[in-house]
């Protein structure tokens, strides 16, 4: 099968596709026919090798396990392990694997998929697992944002940006949106009440108090998000600039400041595909690549400005 190859950190030029054995399944494992993937920015801390990933992935080099990236996948169920119960062979699929999507097969277990609904095509599932299942904790279980909130999303035309954005008006919530003044009208037409762009103004200084923040980009202090917030608001912490503030958040523990960790869960995935489904929320896709331009969409990423998601076209 066709793969990229991912054997070095910080390389580009060692990211290549390349030909591998199609995996074989264990017995709780799933083979899925990979028909789309998409890219997040946690494919560029990967590739990056932050020293979180390196703990994980493998110290001076990703490890055999983690030589392929890509997280969101959808496709068909090629065949299932003896102990897999809640998939079959033919199913059409999406989830998010952690890594292993940049190729034309690839192993998931039952937790990390769900079913594609019938109406919702492939690239729209694959855009949507990483960055609706950490938009949808954000606004629906961490600051469960009700009709009639007023909520500021930073961050709001990037991949977690636009579900959150589309997430806050299903559930009722005036928003508040902040981005460069280029993707100011695909965040309106996204369904924002209005825009803030960061260029020229602060958001933090406009003496208006929010019910909840969703913080996509993390440039702010705990204080400042403090400061922005109603008594009772929560500002739910999705992304991260800088060391210095990641320790600062975590080191600040409060009620109102709540970092988000996202794991991949086949209910929550499940609930994403009907939200696709009904049209509650769409995967706002910006560019596709075939899978040899893996790394072309990789460098899209690592400039932290692209508008939506970029959609991988394998088959
Ligand atoms: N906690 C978790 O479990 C979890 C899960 C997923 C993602 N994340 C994190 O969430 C962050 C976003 O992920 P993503 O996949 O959505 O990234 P992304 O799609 O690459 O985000 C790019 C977007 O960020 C915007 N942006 C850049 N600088 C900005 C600024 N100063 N103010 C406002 N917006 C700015 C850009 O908007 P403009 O082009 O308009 O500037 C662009 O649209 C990443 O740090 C990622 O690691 C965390």
């Amino acid at each position: 099968m066709k793969a990229i190859h991912f054997p070095k950190y910080g390389s580009f030029e060692h990211l290549k596709q390349i030909e591998k054995p199609i995996p074989e399944p264990n017995s709780k494992q799933i083979l899925v026919r990979v028909k789309n993937s998409s890219t997040n920015a946690m494919e560029w801390h990967i590739f990056r090798g932050l020293w979180m990933v390196r703990m994980k992935c493998g110290i001076f080099k990703p490890s055999k396990k983690y030589d392929v990236q890509g997280a969101d996948i959808s496709g068909e169920v090629v065949s299932v392990g003896s102990e897999v119960k809640g998939f079959k062979k033919g199913d059409a699929v999406f989830g998010d694997i952690f890594n292993g999507g940049y190729a034309e097969y690839a192993l998931a277990e039952e937790h990390q998929l769900a079913k594609k609904p019938e109406n919702v095509s492939f690239e729209q599932a694959a855009a949507i697992p990483v960055a609706g299942m950490t938009a949808l904790k954000g606004i629906r279980d961490i600051t469960k944002v009700k009709k009639g909130d007023h909520v500021l999303i930073n961050g709001a035309s990037g991949g977690v940006g636009t579900f959150a954005v589309q997430m806050a008006k299903h559930y009722g919530a005036k928003v508040t949106a902040v981005c460069s003044g280029k993707n100011a009208a695909a965040v309106i037409a996204l369904g924002a009440d209005e825009v803030l762009n960061y260029e020229t103004t602060d958001f933090c200084s406009q003496g208006i108090k929010y019910d909840h923040v969703i913080d996509v980009v993390g440039n702010r202090t705990p204080k400042e998000m403090k400061r922005i917030l109603k008594p009772g608001g929560i500002c739910a912490v999705i992304g991260m600039t800088t060391l210095t503030l990641m320790f600062r958040f975590m080191l600040n523990p409060s009620k109102q400041i709540k970092v988000v960790h996202v794991e991949p869960n086949s209910e929550v995935l499940t609930t994403l595909g009907e939200m696709l489904s009904s049209g509650a929320v769409k995967s706002y896709i910006t560019a596709k690549f075939p899978l040899a331009q893996v790394p072309q969409a990789l460098k899209n990423v690592s400039t932290r400005h692209v508008c939506g998601k970029q959609v991988i076209v394998i088959e």
